[in-house]
């Protein structure tokens, strides 16, 4: 089968991936507030869980997941020289089991990211998203009809994104949203929507804005201007 990105290059030696990825790395605190105000996870009840990223990129999600997790499994289909799998996620072989998947998935394949989670976390799957992702007939008829998340939570504070870098400064109009398929999602479930509270400040810790590559420079974005 082949890859599901046309640029897809599996294992490659560039340190940047190709634009069709979708390589917009996560703000840690978008990560910690998961914890804190989705999952209300304050008392590490997940330390004895094992979790998926399967989508990791430089590992900026995955770090956070790594302090709050007591099993990480970090891969991705393009190599970004980190310690981390080279995996597609949507080939037909699943490489893993686990508890739960969470990551920021390329947003050209998060419905197929979400419905191949759903078949193989074993308790729940958090995905970050644009909120334009909430809309859409054939997402509505194909994923959230049949399977609604049990939580949307929309961040009250920005999140802004940028294509290829982690940027403090970035401050851009999209949007974005946790989506969260707790252990009673199913057919039927009502889906709660609630609001994280700005926490951008409280959540940001010393280093978080140091590139993870020991040695590495933080990338410029790929193209100037471009934003999630
Ligand atoms: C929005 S970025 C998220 C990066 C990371 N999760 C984070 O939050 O910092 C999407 C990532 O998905 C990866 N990706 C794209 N298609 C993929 C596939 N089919 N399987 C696995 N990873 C893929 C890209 O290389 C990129 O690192």
């Amino acid at each position: 089968m082949k890859p599901r990105n046309k640029s897809t290059a599996v294992v490659a030696s560039r340190a940047m991936p190709p634009d069709a990825l979708d390589y917009f790395p996560t703000h840690p605190w978008a990560t910690r507030a998961l914890f804190e105000h989705v999952l209300h996870d304050k008392g590490r009840s997940l330390r004895a869980a094992s979790v998926w990223e399967p989508a990791c990129g430089q590992g900026h999600m995955g770090e956070v997941l790594k302090g709050r997790v007591g099993n990480v499994i970090l891969s991705d289909c393009f190599d970004y020289g980190v310690f981390a799998e080279v995996a597609d996620f949507l080939w037909p072989v699943t490489r893993y089991e686990c508890d739960w998947i969470i990551t920021n998935p390329p947003f050209r394949l998060a419905q197929e990211f979400i419905e191949k989670a759903l078949t193989i976390a074993r308790v729940g799957v958090a995905m970050l998203v644009r909120l334009q992702f909430v809309e859409g007939q054939g997402r509505f008829n194909d994923l959230f009809s049949k399977t609604p998340p049990t939580v949307i939570a929309q961040f009250a504070e920005r999140v802004s994104l940028v294509p290829g870098c982690l940027d403090p400064k970035a401050n851009l109009p999209t949007a974005y949203c946790w989506m969260v398929w707790g252990p009673d999602h199913g057919i039927g479930c009502a889906t709660r929507f609630v609001w994280i509270p700005p926490c951008r400040d409280e959540l940001t810790q010393p280093g978080d804005y140091v590139s993870i590559l020991p040695g590495a420079e933080v990338p410029a974005p790929l193209f100037e201007g471009d934003a999630a």
